[in-house]
């Protein structure tokens, strides 16, 4: 069997590094991309030491010619990538009426279009092969999240998106599925903690109280839940939002 290629984005920590192992340990070849590729030497090494192959490429995906080149770069040293998973994701909190412009178009750039851009980049390379696996990292937030319009219209459009690619590029094989995860213990949601004016242990203990396991998430709970769907078994499973979340969000 010729070994898959995957591309994982915002892959130099938290939830992206966690797929980005998991993808390479079920056999994958794994780009790890984020913005700058020095970052990316400890997922790679990660996934290197256990016997993988891994290409750590810096891209910031809100920009079309770096991701352009990205795409092409990974198909030349990598092989031609098949299972995409956009996961690149910033938050940029203020209630409404104090959010700025600027706030708003940089969290819609990267999360949104950054999907968008990278999708379109790796799709030629899936219909060339008649298979393809497109995950987007949703979030709770898409339901709506107070201090986060632009980042919870961010993922509900990714939402939207998913299901029209699902739609779009379902002849050719290729299948597109989100996960929204709700609380995972990684940078992002230690930069919400510092938001809040709370320790990281503080916000950890509130939101256990409210999620039906009783704990919060960890990156390696999303990285399954994206391995089961860019799976070969997953095949007729497309167009779905999963949470990752210890219970039911909607
Ligand atoms: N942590 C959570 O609780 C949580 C919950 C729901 C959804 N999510 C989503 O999961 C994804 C990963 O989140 P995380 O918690 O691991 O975040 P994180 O901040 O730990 O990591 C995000 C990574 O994305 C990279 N990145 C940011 N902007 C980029 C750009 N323009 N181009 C390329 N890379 C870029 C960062 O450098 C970083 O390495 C995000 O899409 C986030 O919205 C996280």
């Amino acid at each position: 069997m010729t070994q898959k290629i995957a591309i994982v984005t915002g892959a130099a920590r938290g939830i992206g590094a966690g797929t980005a192992i998991k993808l390479a340990s079920d056999g994958m070849a794994v780009a790890v991309l984020d913005l700058d590729e020095d970052d990316c030497a400890k997922t790679v090494k990660e996934i290197e030491n256990a016997g993988g192959r891994a290409l750590a490429v810096g891209a910031d995906v809100s920009k079309t010619d770096q991701v352009n080149a990205a795409v092409e770069r990974v198909a030349a040293e990598l092989g031609e990538p098949t299972v995409l998973v956009n996961n690149a994701g910033i938050i940029r909190d203020a209630n409404l009426f104090k959010m700025t412009d600027e706030q708003w178009d940089t969290v819609i750039n990267v999360n949104l279009r950054g999907a968008f851009l990278m999708t379109r980049a790796a799709q030629k390379y899936m219909t060339a092969h008649k298979w393809g696996r497109i995950v987007n990292v949703s979030s709770s937030s898409a339901l709506g999240n107070r201090a986060q319009a632009n980042y919870s219209a961010s993922k509900a459009g990714l939402e939207g998106f998913t299901k029209t690619l699902a739609k779009e590029l379902g002849k050719f094989g290729i299948t597109a599925n989100a996960v929204a995860p709700h609380f995972i213990a990684t940078d992002m949601t230690a930069t919400l903690a510092k938001n809040l004016k709370m320790s990281f242990e503080d916000v950890v203990e509130t939101f256990k109280k409210q999620i039906p396991v009783q704990r919060v998430g960890q990156p390696a709970d999303v990285a399954y839940a994206i391995s089961f769907l860019v799976s070969e078994g997953a095949g007729f499973i497309s167009g779905q939002v999963i949470d990752v979340a210890g219970g039911p969000l909607r």
